[in-house]
């Protein structure tokens, strides 16, 4: 485990984290009443907040399998892992090739306090946790490739991480210097927030979240497309992530205000 960023000390249980809202959102107990309460907030705004969050950790576990199953890629570097919900993304790629090389990425020191749970990985693979900030793709990749070999296939996941990130915070640099050093055969997956579906509530959303000083931005399927520039996206294209080769029929009718996609670099 490497980590420069702040100690685990420092946590800060005087407001809302992004890892923390979204383990309240998933039932986790690694939460703060602080957290709970934007939760809260956020729930009465859109009842489907929730929802949201597990639709978009299934499609997490199924972009995870299908990255493993059908690519053969070996190596993940994941960047936003937030607090650890099993099954964790090295649990799903380690299952199907136990010698899968896993590195997390976040910037919360809360991550950094659980991140145990996620180096527990396949004798035969290999888990790494990296504290860092997502802004920093530069340091990311020199600090990954301790363990990943950028000459070969990675699968970049940024699953519910680009909507903390805007775009005059340098959102399309990192995520363009990210796939500029992934080699051929290499994948981007990524999820992030909409307002295309429910305008409103994610305004009010949005809103709720500043209040808690935490930058939330919402994009449009068009806006989302943008990140996969020079890739090959597979079936279905960005879609909403409950929509994503689906498994398992929806919670319910509700738009899930998420887009997701994968896509190839040739
Ligand atoms: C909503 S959680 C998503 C967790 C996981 N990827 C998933 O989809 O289930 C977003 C995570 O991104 C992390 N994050 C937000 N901004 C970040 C940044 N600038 N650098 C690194 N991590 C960041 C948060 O700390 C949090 O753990």
């Amino acid at each position: 485990m490497t980590g420069t960023g702040p100690d685990v000390q420092l946590i800060d249980t005087t407001r809302p984290h992004p890892a923390r809202v979204y383990d309240w959102f998933l039932g986790g107990k690694d939460n703060y009443p602080v957290d709970e309460e934007l939760a809260r907030r956020i729930t009465a705004i859109d009842g489907g907040a929730p929802r949201a969050a597990r639709a978009n950790r299934a499609f997490m576990r199924r972009a995870g399998r299908m990255l493993a199953e059908e690519t053969g890629i070996r190596q993940f570097l994941d960047i936003g892992t937030g607090i650890p919900t099993e099954p964790n993304l090295h649990q799903i790629a380690q299952s199907v090739a136990p010698d899968t090389r896993v590195v997390y990425v976040d910037n919360d020191p809360i991550v950094l306090a659980h991140a145990g749970a996620l180096l527990r990985g396949t004798p035969e693979g290999v888990t790494e946790y990296v504290q860092a900030d997502a802004r920093d793709p530069r340091g990311i990749l020199e600090r990954a490739s301790a363990v990943l070999d950028f000459d070969r296939p990675v699968a970049l996941s940024l699953i519910a991480l680009l909507h903390f990130v805007a775009d005059e915070d340098g959102a399309h640099d990192l995520v363009g210097t990210l796939v500029e050093a992934l080699a051929p055969g290499s994948a981007l997956v990524l999820s992030m927030m909409t307002a295309d579906f429910e305008p409103e509530n994610v305004q009010r959303g949005i809103s709720a979240y500043a209040a808690g000083r935490v930058t939330l931005v919402a994009r449009s399927h068009a806006e989302v497309g943008r990140f996969f520039e020079g890739l090959r996206l597979v079936e279905p294209g960005v879609a909403q992530v409950s929509d994503w080769r689906p498994e398992s029929t929806p919670e319910d009718g509700r738009p899930v205000s998420l887009y997701g996609g994968v896509a190839l670099k040739s």
